[in-house]
């Protein structure tokens, strides 16, 4: 990576102040952690910090309480899995500015840890105002950002800060980077983009983007209705994004002329209801009945999805086949884990939604790599500058790259 890391950097004895993206999924009711993964991920940064003896500063987001302190979306959770993962105790303060937390800070010893309140409680955070970085950079000497899956963000905590702080990245920013730059810079051909999730629009940088570069798309998921209704198909009551038919069009030709295969789905599960309450059937997508809509690809479009995968070096998949939360409408998004996960090819996997639902089968430590970024992984594959990067200090000699 083109950017310093904390490998770069004198930290022992240090207060450090580590970006992390403690946004995990919770079970509202019981106020637990449904999947770790993001703090797992973190752990190699965290573990590295405290062996070198830094003082260990942790903060993060968990979800969007948007300037008010919000009882369930409160950092104790992870406070407490953390320690646990880390094997030693884990300080969870109240708040992340203001006088206590400076007296917390102010009594760390060498490789102790703390995790400050969801940075989120204070509206300053999103508003990026400046004054708020300020007093977050006040409590350390450097910041380390490892929050990948925030770093499309330019808040107070992921881009505001480096103002102020040495800043430079942590191992996970640096694995994503490198995994998900791999791809756009030299992925193994043949390379496949399997693409799914309920909207196009948030797909069309990255299809435009990794163009040139693929040898096969695949269409699932909600969106492909709008790619079939640019076909000319009827698509009965699916979601359709009519204003994108126009650079649906557009897409599809460049992917073809680009010398690409594209695959749509060949066949859908369709249904009158998304809860799965309703009728269920599978149809060719010539007969998609007026009053239902697909909700996930049918069994013939997973073995020509398959086909086409195990042809390729390189898989990169983002988003799900279909409704995968309903266990009716999940068939297809399961099987399509299944095939990654027996690929020999490298296999990268977008965050979000996607890597829920590998994490959901048991399946993520069989992928190359699972990214802990949704909107960022997109936005970075999408040719973005991410601003949590790019405030990192260049490594000598490299600028302005990642
Ligand atoms: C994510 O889960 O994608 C990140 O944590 C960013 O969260 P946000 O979309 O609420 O900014």
């Amino acid at each position: 990576m083109a950017k310093m890391t904390i490998r770069d950097i004198e930290v022992s004895g240090k207060r450090v102040f580590v970006r992390a993206d403690f946004n995990v999924p919770l079970d509202e009711k019981k106020g637990t952690i449904t999947d770790d993964s993001r703090i797992r991920a973190t752990l190699p940064t965290i573990n590295y910090l405290i062996d070198k003896g830094a003082k260990v500063i942790l903060a993060s987001h968990l979800g969007r309480p948007d300037g008010k302190v919000v009882a369930s979306l409160r950092l104790a959770p992870v406070g407490q899995r953390l320690a646990e993962l880390l094997g030693r105790p884990v300080t969870v303060l109240n708040d992340c500015i203001g006088p206590e937390v400076e007296k917390a800070v102010a009594s760390l010893a060498n490789g102790q840890v703390i995790l400050l309140e969801n940075l989120r409680f204070h509206a300053e955070e999103e508003a990026g105002t400046p004054a708020f970085a300020q007093a977050l950079a006040h409590l350390a000497d450097i910041f380390v950002n490892d929050a990948f899956g925030t770093a499309h963000r330019p808040h107070a905590s992921v881009s505001g800060i480096a103002a102020f702080l040495t800043a430079v990245a942590g191992f996970l920013m640096e694995k994503e980077i490198e995994m998900l730059g791999g791809l756009l810079e030299k992925p193994a051909r043949p390379f496949a983009a399997l693409l799914g999730g309920a909207k196009i629009s948030d797909k069309i940088g990255l299809i435009e983007n990794i163009m040139g570069k693929i040898d096969y798309l695949l269409i699932g998921g909600g969106m492909a209705a709008t790619f079939l209704k640019a076909r000319s198909y009827e698509v009965g009551k699916s979601l359709l994004e009519p204003d994108r038919i126009a650079t649906v069009l557009k897409l599809m030709d460049g992917v073809l002329r680009s010398g690409a295969h594209l695959l749509l789905p060949e066949d859908v599960v369709v249904s009158d209801r998304t809860d799965g309450a309703g009728q269920v059937k599978g149809v060719p997508i010539q007969s998609i009945p007026p009053d239902m809509r697909v909700v996930d690809i049918g069994p013939q479009t997973v073995s020509g999805f398959t086909k086409a995968m195990r042809q390729c070096r390189t898989v990169f998949w983002n988003g799900p086949m279909g409704i995968y939360e309903v266990p009716q409408f999940a068939a297809g998004t399961q099987a399509m884990a299944k095939v990654l996960a027996g690929l020999k090819a490298t296999t990268v996997i977008g965050g979000g939604s996607t890597a829920e639902a590998v994490a959901d089968r048991g399946l993520a430590a069989k992928m190359t790599f699972v990214s802990t970024g949704g909107g960022a992984s997109l936005s970075f594959l999408g040719g973005e500058r991410l601003p949590g990067v790019e405030v990192l200090l260049d490594k000598k000699g490299v600028a302005g790259g990642y």
